[in-house]
């Protein structure tokens, strides 16, 4: 059985490969490229699987909510994902990179029982990005 749960955070960031031209930058990055960055409000949904206990639950959500809070919200949230995220800098925050480093940082001595199914990040209404694990 899998629980998702769904999570706000807000930050800004520019896409761009320095070792690009301008024109190649704005031809693969369009508004994301702008110099002066700009923000997201991103929807970061996180899906956990495994059998209920004995309390009928897969999982603690209070315990989900705390290690999401810790190692995502806290240090992501009202953020520049240029350069104030260890794990993304020298990568493009792009949600797709965005997505893999929340994989990494849930994942680093993952201390639940169940398993971690999958990450969404949805940046826009019309872009969600899935990675299952
Ligand atoms: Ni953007």
């Amino acid at each position: 059985m899998k629980l998702t749960r769904r999570y706000r955070l807000a930050a800004s960031h520019r896409l761009d490969v320095p070792s690009l031209s301008v024109a190649e930058n704005r031809r693969l990055f369009g508004k994301c490229n702008n110099p002066h960055g700009h923000g997201h409000d991103y929807v970061l949904e996180v899906t956990v699987e495994g059998a209920p206990d004995d309390s009928g639950q897969i999982v603690n959500r209070a315990e989900l909510d705390r290690l999401v809070e810790q190692r995502i919200l806290q240090r992501l949230d009202h953020k520049n994902l240029n350069t104030d995220v260890e794990e993304l800098k020298g990568v493009v925050p792009t949600t797709e990179n965005l997505a893999m480093a929340v994989r990494d940082a849930l994942l680093k001595n993952w201390p639940l029982q169940v398993r971690l199914s999958a990450v969404r990040i949805a940046e826009t209404e019309r872009n969600r990005f899935e990675l299952a694990i």
